[in-house]
């Protein structure tokens, strides 16, 4: 029984008022900028291509309305919660407070899949960016440095990346492009090789997120909401001119016909929508800086919807324009929003360069999210004694919980610089969305465990909204594929086992040092 105690929802309140140490900066502004730098990055500048080029076509559009429908369910659950217990542990601390330690340390086990592997599958993205741009300036960094471990790459010369319709310069060698490569007639041993050791730039860039993060909260809120603007900027220009540029039979047919599972058809745009997900994690972030929000209590809901609405607006606008402009079968490249741009002619080239100035700010503000969220969590953990007490020390002059935050940023540079995006990303999602499921059947727990007790935010419908977000979110994470899954299983076991050697003996609620161990919320 002991595995399933709460803790009490009213202590938790008392928690996070008395709890000072970390310093309250941010309004609803701030918090809405948070939670669009932590939205708009790789999902929009990478992955929809594939997803559309792939799997729904022009009705990519759709899926973004399912993904984005499935996030609303959960986002209006997770509004309850952050306003009722503004503790910086998120879904994490509102599972204690219903569910029980074990689904909370789950939980809080499963979030580090989503912020700290999330800051190093975008710090990955955004070493490609950075490579091309670079490259641009006429900047080379060895291939040997800009990729994961043992990643086989080939240099693709400018004639054969416009046969193929790529971009030249050192690449990721695969199977379907070896066969691209011998069908246009090249012998690929007469291609540049070279076997990557370390992934360096994504290395660097969570190296300087994470110092920034260390020095202070305001630095970094005010650092945030420059990159957010440029990224916006970026964004609404990409739309405004592309509207201009569209070809509605592009958009014929909008759902094309199926060809496999999962590929076109209503099956395709079902796991476009899971796909795309990725694009759209980030708006519970905002819930993280609960108590370094100045009003958290009317805030948090605010900062999440508003963030979570306004780039799901964005999304469908740049996913009509992508495929009004160009036709979706050419956007399977990482750089699908560059592929538009080029069809917008020479005269508007320079936007170009103002795309990738805007990726690269986009995925900066993501990872700087990301990596501000995970410590935070980690410092409730280890308040709760689930997680050695290191990691709950606030630096004396920057209070910021430094501990946590250098331990996070050195995991995040091993993982970015050994790992592949493709393996990160799917992890990511996966867990996710368990954490989305569980935080809306949390929302049900509470309300009638506890129905007295003052929300200042309530879920409307909350015994239709909550069950829908459980199916909506178990629903993408059926249409993930089946070694996602084993990963998402595997990283369970891990969790486990580090719960029951540690966790639960250290447990403070056990030791009878915080809430009222096994009593009524
Ligand atoms: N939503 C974030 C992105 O797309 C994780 O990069």
């Amino acid at each position: 029984m002991k595995l399933f105690r709460r803790k009490h929802a009213a202590d938790l309140q008392a928690e996070a008022k008395n709890d000072t140490r970390l310093k309250r900066a941010l309004g609803p502004v701030n918090l809405t900028a948070l939670g669009i730098g932590a939205i708009i990055g790789a999902g929009i500048f990478v992955l929809t291509g594939h997803a559309a080029a792939k799997y729904a076509g022009p009705a990519i559009a759709i899926s973004f309305v399912l993904a984005g429908l499935a996030c609303a369910f959960a986002g209006l659950c997770y509004a309850e919660f952050a306003a009722m217990i503004p503790v910086s542990g998120s879904a994490y601390t509102y599972a204690y407070a219903t569910l029980g330690e074990f689904i909370a340390w789950i939980i809080g086990w499963d979030l580090i899949l989503e912020y700290l592997f999330a800051a190093a599958t975008v710090a990955v993205g955004w070493s490609g960016y950075v490579v091309s741009f670079l490259k641009d300036f006429g900047i080379v960094i060895p291939p040997e440095f800009s990729a994961a471990i043992g990643t086989h790459l080939i240099q693709i010369p400018a004639t054969l990346a416009a046969a193929l319709k790529i971009n030249d310069g050192w690449t990721s060698l695969n199977p379907d492009l070896l066969n691209q490569i011998k069908l246009a007639g090249v012998d690929a041993a007469t291609l540049g090789q070279a076997t990557a050791i370390l992934n360096v730039p994504a290395m660097l860039i969570i190296l300087a997120v994470t110092l920034l993060l260390v020095l202070g909260i305001k630095e970094s809120a005010t650092f945030n909401n420059v990159i957010v603007a440029i990224k916006m900027i970026v964004i609404l220009t990409f739309i405004a001119v592309g509207i201009a540029f569209i070809n509605r039979h592009n958009w014929h047919p909008f759902i094309p016909p199926p060809i496999g599972p999962g590929e076109f058809g209503w099956g395709g745009v079902l796991h476009g929508a899971a796909v795309i997900f990725f694009a759209y994690i980030g708006f519970d972030a905002v819930s993280t800086a609960a108590q370094e929000a100045k009003n958290p209590q009317r805030d948090m809901p605010i900062g999440m919807l508003a963030s979570l609405g306004i780039c799901t607006v964005l999304y469908i606008a740049v996913a009509l324009v992508l495929t009004g402009v160009v036709n979706y079968q050419t956007l399977n490249v990482p750089a699908p929003i560059a592929v538009a741009v080029d069809a917008f002619g020479k005269n508007l080239a320079w936007l170009r360069t103002f795309v990738k100035i805007g990726a690269i700010a986009g995925l900066s503000s993501v990872i700087l999210v990301m990596l501000l969220g995970q410590p935070r969590i980690f410092y409730c953990m280890a308040k709760d004694g689930l997680l050695p007490q290191i990691f709950s020390s606030v630096h004396p002059k920057f209070q910021t919980p430094w501990v946590a935050q250098i331990f996070t940023g050195g995991v995040a540079m091993l993982v970015a610089g050994l790992f592949p995006i493709g393996l990160l990303g799917e992890l990511v999602s996966i867990g996710t969305l368990l954490a989305f499921a569980i935080v809306c059947a949390g929302v049900m727990v509470l309300r009638k465990i506890n129905p007295g007790i003052h929300r200042p935010f309530r879920t409307p419908a909350v015994w239709l909204v909550a069950p829908l977000g459980i199916i909506s979110c178990g629903g993408l994470m059926l249409a993930l594929p089946g070694d996602t899954w084993l990963r998402l299983i595997i990283w369970m076991i891990i969790g486990f086992v580090i719960y029951f050697a540690y966790g639960h003996r250290h447990s403070k609620l056990h030791q009878g040092l915080s809430g009222k161990a096994g009593g009524q919320l």
